[in-house]
């Protein structure tokens, strides 16, 4: 889609928080992935979604600097608790140090490993909102994972569904990242456990509903 497209929405849409663009910023200088972080839509609607469901327990698979994570918190009840997964260690003090930016930060529980691991140390948690967004090659693992922790009527949200288009395309034979992306989208399309709708929001957002 355009520029003019998203320019509109934008411009259309709220605002991104002061606190959220100073984190934004600070990401994009001091990492060279920055433009990870959700940003200013797909974190607006985050917010909207936990202030829409008002989950309790949350989930999160991939914090990076904790920009999803916060917009979660921002929108999620006063007793809420968003446990989020980040395998990369060098990232704990960033992470840290942006949660503590803000008071509603104390709803969030940083866990540093691998998702996969982490979550078998959850206790059988039930989860109401839970926010996919890590390795994509292990999609459809993380989600046939959490899947039996999601109550029935709980959400899940799946980032990156669209991978920049390339999901309408047969993949190069070595993109392991856009096959993986099909093979996910391709078995939920057809998981009649969950309704599904694929958001055409920035890079492709998948909600998804336990019957
Ligand atoms: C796209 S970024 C997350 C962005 C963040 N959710 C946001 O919107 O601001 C993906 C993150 O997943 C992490 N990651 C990759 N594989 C992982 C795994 N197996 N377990 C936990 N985190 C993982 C990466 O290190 C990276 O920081």
């Amino acid at each position: 889609m355009s520029e003019q497209f998203f320019d509109y929405i934008n411009e259309h849409s709220e605002g991104e928080p002061l606190y959220l663009q100073r984190i934004a910023r600070r990401a994009h200088v001091r990492l060279l992935n920055g433009r990870m972080v959700s940003g200013a839509l797909q974190g607006r609607l985050l917010k909207m979604l936990a202030e829409l469901l008002q989950p309790k327990n949350v989930l999160e698979i991939g914090t990076f600097v904790g920009y999803s994570a916060l917009c979660i918190a921002e929108g999620a009840p006063q007793n809420a608790v968003i446990d989020t997964i980040e395998i990369d260690d060098e990232l704990e003090d960033i992470i840290l140090e942006n949660f503590s930016t803000v008071d509603f930060g104390k709803k969030i529980v940083l866990h540093i490993g691998d998702a996969l691991q982490i979550i078998e140390t959850l206790d059988n948690k039930q989860f109401d909102l839970i926010f996919i967004d890590a390795d994509k090659r292990d999609y459809l693992k993380y989600y046939q994972t959490v899947l039996p922790a999601v109550r029935s009527g709980g959400v899940i949200l799946v980032d990156n569904t669209l991978w920049n288009g390339k999901v309408f395309e047969p993949p190069q034979s070595a993109d392991s990242q856009t096959k993986a992306i099909i093979e996910f989208n391709d078995f939920l399309a057809a998981d009649t456990r969950v309704e599904k709708i694929i958001l055409p929001v920035r890079d492709g957002l998948t909600i998804i509903r336990k019957k």
